[in-house]
This record gives structure tokens, C-alpha cells and sequence, in this order.
């Protein structure tokens, strides 16, 4: 059996559970809250001349450095040293994604039973890109002020008395995916404190900084680091296109060497197609034009969304009121399971969320909803929410304590109105 034969590190590679309840969303008649991906409506409209011209350079077609199209590092550069980043294009490395990243930050630091500290909950693509190098993954507390500089002390030193070496600290400081909370600037710098202090390295995911509602956020974590203590990931896939896969990783020159390295195993480079024309669009057009226009495009979707939980949600369901990005998060009470809800919404109430269970690394979370209002338009945002509502409605005014044990009167719940 080819099973026998797979790695130990395979063994360690986990399906997602709640993935047969999304095959039901194909329906086209279900309302999606679940992915967390940008509105096309947000990307770049070109027409194919446009586009032709863009992607009209030999090097398009061509492999490139590892690294990435210097021109490109240098642009990225350009920007960030505006974002109060200071660094050139050696600190930088072109990535497919922010999740090649994550990926490869993960290869290069962990041996596995490493401690990876985490927020609780977290990005699922970064748990699983640390779980599939074998890390032991710990979640630190969050509030609506991000993570907690006391909880990630506390687990730091309990780590070390357990003689666990602790590598790294994951952070999405912005908006962040799933809760839409952000860092505060205190915060920021008691966390780096820490990582000095114990020689720990901070990973500092934002593919959502930029999409900010009102006031930008606050200075990058990477900005408070003189150092090595921070990996910086960005990504284009949120304010431009996903489709390119580009992202940047900003680090010390040696640490983008040693990445470098890492990646060459991974995929020689990242795709020149998506490199140009992420290079040739932002020669061409404005980002800065383009990202007000999104942030508008956003921040009205936000507001309709939160109008609607006002609304539509029973008033024991807690909700996060985002300053920027995609994502609310709601708090049902404790009780409810929202995993066992899921498919029953999507048949029966053709609404569909992610429940929050996944975004732990510890066995809770169950009684939480991670709604995605980014792809979801003006009037069918409004009635998912009514029908949402009218789910969660329903099932906290049935017997609560089945929801742990069986979806028996769960079936019975008839939501499709
Ligand atoms: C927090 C976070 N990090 C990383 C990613 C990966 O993005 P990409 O690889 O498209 O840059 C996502 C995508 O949803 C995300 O939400």
C-alpha cells in the first residue's frame, strides 16, 4: 500500500472536516460567507490590449532570479521604505503568495516539537503551514486589541519549563483574518520586547494593512525591529489580484539568502507572468488611486454588513465592527455548535459561514462564525444576513443542549424562507 510508504511529516497532513458541507455551496442559490477571497469587482479593470501590453515583455515568458525581478524588489522597496520600513532590495523575496511565505519561513526555522506561539484563532493557512512541518503550535489570547503581550508571556515561559524551544511568533496585526481585530501600537512593541528578549522571530502577516475603512493602521511591527526579529510578509492578492500569486517577504539579508535557498526546492522562482504584470501595472497606473477606490468599495460593504447583524443577528450574538479588511466574527453563546449548524444552514437556509472551531489549535471555538463579507454584493448581503440571522435565531430558540450531542431537531428546523 503507497500509504505504508508516505513520511512522517505526511501523517501529519490534515483535511478539512467541514469541506463536504462547502461542496453543498456549489448550489448557485446559496449565499457565501465562507471564502475569504477579494470581490473582482475590487481588481483592476483592463481591457485586452491592456492586458497584452502589460504582459508584452520577454521576461514574462522567460524563468527569472529566485529572488524575484530586481525591478520589482526595488519598487516594493520603494514603498515600504514610505511605510517606515527601511530596506532595499536585498531584504526582499519575491513569493507565489503570502502563503509560500509562510511555507518557507516554516522550512527554514522548524525542527519539529518546536513551538510556533499563535493567536487564538489564527489564519488556517498559517496553522497549516506550520503543522506540516511538525511544529507544536500554541495559541496565545486575543482580544479586540489583538494579542495579548501578558497571555504570550505567560505560555512563552511555560514553554521553556517544559524545555520546548520556542522559534516563532505568528501575527496577522491588521484586520485581521478571522476576527477582522486589529494591534494596537502599544501592543506592537511589547511583543517585539518579547521576541528580543527571548530570541524569538515574529512573523508579521498583513496582506489587509492597506485596507483600511478610515485611519490607517498602525506602523508595521517590522518598523520597531533593528534587527532580525521580524519577518515582514505582504501580499498583492487582497489589493490587486489574486490570481498573479505574488507576494514579498522582507527580512535580513541573510535570512533572504537562507530562504532563497529554500525556495529553489520549492519552485525555481515565482511565476514571471504574475512578476510583470504586477511590475508593469504599478508603472502604469496609480496604487494609491486604486486603493481608495477599494477602500470605498470596502468600507460600504462593511457597513451594510453590520447594519444587517444589527439588524437580522439575535441579540446574544456578539459581532467584531472591523476598522478594515474582510471578516466580523461572531460570538454565539457557549453552548451552540456552529460546525454541527453548517450544513443545515447551507441546505436548508442556503446560507453558508465558516465555523470557528478550525481557527484554534486547541479542541474549542465551536460557538463561533467567521462571516467573509468581501464577495458578497449589496442587496444578497442583506438577505444572507436576514437568512443567517433567521438560523441562528432558530437554533438558540430550541433546546440548547442538543447542539453538542446530535443535529436531530436541527433537522427539523425549516430555514429556506
Ligand atoms: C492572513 C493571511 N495570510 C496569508 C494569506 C495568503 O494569501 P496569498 O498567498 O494569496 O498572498 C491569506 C489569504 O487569505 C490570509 O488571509
Amino acid at each position: 500500500m503507497w500509504h505504508e510508504l508516505r513520511s512522517n511529516r505526511a501523517m501529519n497532513l490534515r483535511a478539512s472536516d467541514i469541506r463536504e458541507a462547502f461542496k453543498l455551496c456549489e448550489d448557485p442559490s446559496v449565499i457565501s460567507f465562507a471564502g475569504g477571497f477579494p470581490s473582482p469587482a475590487s481588481f483592476p479593470q483592463l481591457s485586452n490590449t491592456e492586458l497584452a501590453n502589460l504582459l508584452a515583455s520577454p521576461t514574462a515568458l522567460q524563468y527569472g532570479p529566485t529572488e524575484g525581478l530586481s525591478e520589482l524588489r526595488d519598487l516594493i522597496a520603494t514603498y515600504l521604505v514610505q511605510k517606515d520600513i527601511p530596506t532595499n532590495r536585498n531584504n526582499i523575496l519575491i513569493t507565489s503568495g503570502s502563503q509560500q511565505g509562510l511555507d518557507l519561513v516554516a522550512k527554514l526555522f522548524i525542527n519539529p516539537g518546536d513551538v510556533v506561539f499563535v493567536e487564538s484563532p489564527a489564519y488556517v493557512g498559517g496553522l497549516n503551514a506550520f503543522h506540516n512541518y511538525e511544529a507544536k503550535l500554541v495559541g496565545v489570547e486575543i482580544d479586540r486589541h489583538g494579542m495579548v503581550p501578558e497571555s504570550l508571556l505567560s505560555k512563552i515561559e511555560k514553554v521553556q519549563k517544559l524545555g520546548l524551544i520556542p522559534k516563532l511568533i505568528y501575527i496577522v496585526p491588521c484586520y485581521q483574518n478571522p476576527t477582522g481585530v486589529t494591534l494596537t501600537l502599544e501592543r506592537r512593541q511589547e511583543i517585539i520586547n518579547l521576541a528580543k528578549k527571548y530570541n524569538i522571530i515574529i512573523i508579521e502577516d498583513n496582506p489587509y494593512g492597506e485596507l483600511y475603512y478610515n485611519n490607517p493602521p498602525p506602523k508595521a511591527i517590522k518598523t520597531l525591529d533593528s534587527d532580525y526579529h521580524v519577518i515582514y510578509l505582504g501580499s498583492f492578492s487582497k489589493i490587486l489580484l489574486p490570481g498573479i500569486r505574488v507576494g514579498f517577504l522582507v527580512a535580513h539579508q541573510e535570512i533572504i539568502s537562507q530562504l532563497a535557498i529554500a525556495k529553489q526546492g520549492t519552485d525555481l522562482c515565482s511565476g514571471s507572468i504574475g512578476q510583470v504584470f504586477a511590475l508593469e501595472w504599478l508603472k502604469k497606473f496609480s496604487l494609491e488611486k486604486h486603493l481608495t477606490d477599494i477602500r470605498v468599495y470596502y468600507k460600504k460593504k462593511k457597513e451594510i454588513c453590520l447594519a444587517a447583524c444589527e439588524e437580522f443577528l439575535p441579540p446574544n450574538v456578539e459581532y467584531t465592527k472591523p476598522e478594515g479588511g474582510f471578516f466580523i466574527w461572531l460570538t454565539l453563546p457557549k453552548d451552540v455548535d456552529a460546525r454541527k449548524l453548517l450544513p443545515i444552514s447551507i441546505k436548508e437556509a442556503k446560507v453558508a459561514y465558516v465555523p470557528g472551531g478550525g481557527f484554534f489549535v486547541d479542541q474549542r471555538g465551536e460557538n463561533y462564525i467567521r462571516l467573509a463579507f468581501s464577495q458578497v454584493e449589496g442587496d444578497t448581503l442583506v438577505e444572507g444576513m436576514r437568512r443567517l440571522g433567521k438560523v441562528l435565531e432558530q437554533a438558540l430558540e430550541s433546546d440548547s443542549s442538543f447542539f453538542l450531542q446530535s443535529t436531530s431537531k436541527l433537522n427539523q428546523l425549516s430555514l429556506a424562507k
